[in-house]
């Protein structure tokens, strides 16, 4: 493996191993709970971590190691985890940082499944989340860490409404304040955003989205990017410093900057168990080699659609981080170099016009995901922010009429034509809102 070879080379090769046995090329699947010890010591060294050699899949598992691998090899990192889910990864990358008492700070625009765990399972756990506008200055932000703030939680871009968090910003707040920056990527994933360039030092993903893309694998990952001073933050993270039974050295002593990694595999997901399945992993991996291909569709694909639905008259307005009204634009442009997702939600104004627009489309999927090749759309007020009530909705630009629209693959102007042919049932468009419907690129 190069360092030096380009992203669509490594998202194909970056971690693959040989399979010693048969020579497959391909990575197999190894399906197996655990790995025979060659005798009695050698089992209690592996237990003991002493050996480089793995005991159990629960949190070592060939196949899953080359996908992690290569995740963090996409990411510039110098360790990656997978886990079961991309819910699972925001608990341990959290869980591998924070204990009751502790405090972390988000930026105010998040998944809701996130902010869900926030108020949820974490308040439950001692743990206090508490956000930031995501537009704070960095004194703001600065001013918002306190003895006991554990990490700076932000989504690079947002879902559903694509705020883009400028990660420079945090990344400066994160290196005066020594509290380590954990960006969710999942929707810009590591082809449009590298969150380590910008000053993180752990990425998440749900890798059931983007990354493996087909709509056939629920998981998670989290990346080290070796970028932290865990050293330097002993006072706030004193688990990664403290002695280890039988003598052995502490995770900072034995992994140095990789010592977060290497606490989340042997302590956090070895004692809570959110094992990623290798069939998943073998999936995932098929995924990420053509990443880079399907983001640039995708991105493509997204502009156009967004662009056609702006001249919709049923359509109050576009909610994409690639508007020209955007007015974060100059944080979006740093960010996003390659294009800004796929995400385009879109409001109608009421939840009666959605209702009929959704039961409206043919081509387009009604259904919660984000990142699959096949373009989905899902009201979110009635499903995912469904626990909400409307002023909490309000308060997350949540209006009753919000359709998020995850664009796939697919032919651009087939995706118009469907959304276009169930917009015109709540508003038909005259003959010249017609002709100024852009026609979409050819690929
Ligand atoms: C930004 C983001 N992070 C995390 C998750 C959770 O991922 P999963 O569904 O794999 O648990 C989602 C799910 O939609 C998401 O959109």
């Amino acid at each position: 493996m190069s360092a030096a070879w380009g992203f669509d080379t490594r998202q194909v090769h970056a971690g693959a191993i040989v399979d010693a046995e048969a020579g497959a090329r391909i990575t197999p699947i190894y399906q197996s709970a655990g790995y025979v010890f060659d005798d009695f010591d050698d089992g209690e060294e592996r237990f003991a971590g002493r050996s480089a050699r793995r005991a159990y899949s629960r949190n070592d598992n060939p196949t899953n190691v080359v996908a992690a691998r290569r995740i963090a090899d996409l990411e510039g990192g110098v360790d990656g985890v997978l886990v079961a889910s991309g819910q699972a990864a925001i608990a341990a990358a959290l869980g591998a940082l924070a204990q009751a008492g502790d405090h972390i700070l988000t930026t105010d625009r998040l998944y809701e499944g996130t902010r869900e765990m926030a108020r949820g399972a974490l308040r439950r756990m001692g743990l206090e989340l508490e956000a930031v506008p995501i537009d704070a200055d960095e004194d703001a932000w600065a001013a918002a860490v306190g003895p006991e703030t554990r990490a700076i939680y932000a989504e690079s871009i947002a879902n559903p409404l694509g705020e883009v968090a400028d990660l420079d910003l945090l990344g400066r707040v994160s290196k005066r304040t020594g509290v380590p920056l954990v960006v969710d990527n999942t929707v810009a994933t590591p082809y449009l955003c590298r969150p380590f360039e910008h000053g993180a030092a752990v990425v998440i993903h749900s890798t059931s989205k983007w990354l493996s893309g087909h709509g056939s694998v629920i998981g998670g990952a989290i990346v080290d990017g070796g970028t932290f001073d865990w050293d330097a933050a002993a006072a706030r993270f004193p688990h990664l410093h403290a002695p280890r039974p039988h003598g052995a050295p502490s995770f900072a002593e034995r992994y140095g900057a990789a010592a977060y990694a290497a606490y989340l595999r042997a302590v956090v997901v070895l004692e809570h168990g959110p094992s990623f399945p290798p069939t998943s992993a073998f999936l995932l991996l098929h995924g990420i080699e053509t990443l880079s291909l399907r983001m640039e569709r995708h991105v493509a694909n997204a502009r156009v659609v967004a662009e056609a639905l702006t001249r919709h008259p049923a359509v109050a307005r576009v909610h994409y981080p690639g508007s020209d009204d955007d007015p974060r634009r100059a944080v979006v442009a740093r960010m996003l170099p390659r294009g800004v997702g796929s995400i385009v939600s879109i409001d109608l104004g009421t939840r009666d016009a959605a209702h009929a627009f959704l039961d409206r489309l043919r081509l387009v999927s009604q259904m919660t995901h984000i990142g699959d090749v096949r373009t989905l759309a899902i009201h979110t007020g009635s499903t995912i922010h469904g626990k909400l009530d409307e002023a909490e909705r309000l308060a997350l630009g949540i209006t009753p009429g919000l359709v998020r629209i995850s664009v796939g693959i697919e032919e651009a102007q087939d995706i118009v034509d469907d959304l276009l042919q169930a917009l015109d049932v709540l508003a038909p468009r005259s003959a010249a809102e017609c002709d100024a419907v852009l026609q979409p690129e050819v690929h």
